[in-house]
């Protein structure tokens, strides 16, 4: 089978011609040059493709090995590896609910830019999103390539951040975090436990430690590896000044004009590079629906850290159950 590797603007790439129900056509071959075309392109769109949860399962195996997500609440009850992303209309029921106002829009499932599970200290390869049910209005998902943005720095600042490192500490309550997260971000409303749901997660997922710089492994090309949802501070540096270096850093990366959002259709799928791409939700009007499934690709890096060694320890025996 032979297939089209289109790029698209600002990055990324269109995977066409590629038949995912059929398992013959994943061959050694296949795999081989769509793991290529992922490290090229940082991301792979494949349109209207994935129809069924074996097509997911297996088209994630060819990037690498499934794990179920460390938040083992949003993982499905039937397949541990699959994890659910869903929007029902007028839902307030989850303990993490949140309306936000976004640039003068309400939105529920609205999430800053972040790379996944960079509150911990290993950093899942990738993640497969699938689209089952798209959203009527919005519910699009956005893109940043980090090694482009490193590029972008001025040399002056590329030398200042050389060898620093950043704390991380879980922050899903999006309006907490501070850099590179819109200014007209508002809290409407939310779930009355979700406060304590934050707390819970802050006890359950301690401080990490990781390289504000990484290089992509294959290639050796700089990634500015900045999550800004769960940042903190520049480990070791005076606060006015981490902040305002980290708010310098969060303007070059969450630049819009080098983001790619994709509009869903039904079983559409991207699977994106999480050692390399940032990515963001922008959410859905309270009144509409939106179903989405995932799969993280295992990995680790292993450059992340706890900040408190003996976290180690305590997490060797810990259930995370939220
Ligand atoms: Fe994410």
């Amino acid at each position: 089978m032979s297939i089209t590797v289109r790029p698209f603007s600002p990055f990324g790439a269109e995977i066409i011609g590629l038949d995912l129900e059929d398992a013959r056509s994943l061959d050694a071959q296949m795999q081989d040059k769509l793991r290529a075309a992922w490290i090229e392109h940082g991301i792979l769109l494949f349109r209207n493709a994935l129809h069924s949860e074996q097509a997911h399962m297996r088209l994630s195996r060819v990037f690498g090995e499934p794990q179920p997500s460390a938040v083992k609440r949003i993982n499905d009850e039937s397949n541990p590896y699959l994890m659910t992303l869903r929007q029902k209309a007028g839902d307030r029921s989850s303990s993490t609910f949140a309306l936000f106002e976004v640039d003068g829009q309400e939105r529920v499932g609205w999430l800053g830019w972040h790379w996944d599970q960079s509150f911990m200290p290993e950093i899942v390869r990738g993640a497969l999103l699938r689209m089952i049910e798209p959203a009527r209005i919005d519910g699009r998902t956005g893109f940043i390539d980090a090694a482009a943005a490193y590029d972008r720095l001025p040399e002056t600042l590329k030398q200042r951040i050389d060898g620093l490192e950043v704390v991380y500490w879980f922050n899903g309550a999006q309006e907490q975090n501070r850099f590179g997260f819109p200014d007209s971000l508002r809290l409407l409303d939310s779930h009355p436990d979700r406060e304590q749901a934050q707390v819970q997660f802050k006890d359950d997922f301690p401080q990490v430690v990781h390289p504000l710089v990484t290089a992509q492994i294959e290639t050796g090309r700089k990634i500015l590896k900045l999550s800004p949802m769960h940042c903190q501070h520049i480990l070791g540096m005076e606060s006015a000044e981490s902040d305002a270096l980290l708010e310098e850093i969060a303007g070059y990366l969450v630049d819009p004009r080098h983001a790619y959002f994709h509009t869903w259709q039904a079983d559409d799928a991207i699977i994106w590079d999480n050692w390399r791409v940032i990515h963001s939700a922008t959410g859905v009007p309270f009144d509409v629906d939106r179903y989405a499934q995932r799969t993280t690709i295992m990995g680790d890096y292993k450059l992340g850290r706890y900040l408190d060694p003996s976290q180690y320890q305590r997490r060797a025996g810990a259930r995370f159950d939220d």
